[in-house]
């Protein structure tokens, strides 16, 4: 237990993410896929506010539709602080204040970002004084992306995209994401490769169980130099996405005649994260694709995972 002063609230901060690279290998029998990806955080945020309650509950501002996150069990945030609390034999219960500005299920984690805030909001507000490692333990009972969202910055994540190591990246990286309306559903997206990948014949080799993020991926991270950058990121979920959302490729497309240096579908879609060659081409970017009537955001990576900011 924690010797810290009892409070009354505690409000967490934890970003969303871009899959700079992500490479999807075959099926676990636990229907999991293997991955080797690349997270890097960015300057969008999920608040998590938790206030002392006897039961458990949950509300949400910021929604456009607030019929989109669900109020119950099935909310990650939720999840997360029941597990803590069984975990710490916590018997009381709390309430959970989230404030959305990643986009739901746009493929930027933010529903692992509530739950990465959620831990460490009830942690800290209940003095439970849990080790970082015992927090990502918890995490990646919760989601592969949510240990993540606790880590931050720049990281390599393997297994199911929740073994994590840090990776160096320099400086800073500019992106436009262009959002959509929406979502698209992650198993979905998953299913729709595996799909692909059948259809693609029994001549082809399985995926391996076990893959790498290729050197220049790194490399480029690690030089901070965006035009090299935008040379390696890749998604292998893109096409699977762009088969339930054709209309994707051309906002993609769109973006690169704007300016950008290359563009990605983000995670498993439906944001479009545009690489840009820094804060004044991401503006203009912004701008041409705005005057497309799409919605845009400027945002930079890499930034800090879930983190108390009172
Ligand atoms: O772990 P999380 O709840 O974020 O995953 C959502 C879904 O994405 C899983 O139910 C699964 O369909 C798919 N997924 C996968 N392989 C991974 C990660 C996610 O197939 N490594």
């Amino acid at each position: 237990m924690s010797t810290a002063a009892p409070v009354d609230s505690v409000r967490v901060r934890a970003p969303g993410k871009i899959n700079v690279y992500l490479g999807v290998g075959g099926r676990h029998d636990d229907g999991y896929h293997a991955l080797a990806t690349v997270f890097q955080a960015v300057s969008l945020y999920e608040d998590v506010i938790a206030r002392h309650a006897d039961d458990f509950s949950i509300t949400v501002s910021g929604l456009e539709d607030p019929s989109t996150v669900p109020l119950d069990d099935r909310n990650l945030a939720m999840r997360a602080a029941k597990l803590l609390a069984t975990a710490a034999e916590y018997d009381g219960g709390v309430a959970l204040e989230i404030r959305k500005s990643v986009p739901v299920a746009g493929g930027m984690g933010g529903g692992s970002a509530d739950a990465a805030a959620a831990l460490v909001a009830c942690d800290a507000l209940w003095g439970t004084g849990f080790s970082t490692a015992r927090l990502h333990e918890l995490a990646a009972r919760l989601g592969a992306d949510v240990p993540f969202a606790l880590h931050g910055g720049t990281a390599v994540g393997t297994g199911r995209g929740d073994q994590l190591s840090p990776a160096l990246a320099r400086g800073r990286f500019d992106w436009v994401l262009v959002q959509s309306d929406g979502g698209l559903s992650t198993p979905v997206v998953y299913a729709r490769l595996d799909a692909l990948r059948d259809d693609e014949g029994a001549l082809a080799d399985d995926p391996p169980l076990s893959l790498e993020v290729p050197a220049p991926v790194l490399q480029a991270l690690r030089s901070g130099d965006p035009e090299l950058l935008s040379e390696s990121i890749y998604n292998d979920l893109q096409e699977a996405a762009l088969y339930e959302r054709p209309d994707l490729e051309n906002v993609i497309l769109q973006g690169i005649h704007a300016g950008a240096l290359q563009g990605i579908v983000s995670g498993s879609g439906p944001t479009v994260a545009l690489l840009c060659a820094g804060p004044e081409d991401a503006h203009d970017v912004q701008s041409a694709m705005r005057a497309h009537g799409l919605e845009t955001l400027h945002v930079h990576g890499p930034v800090a995972g879930a983190r108390i900011i009172s």
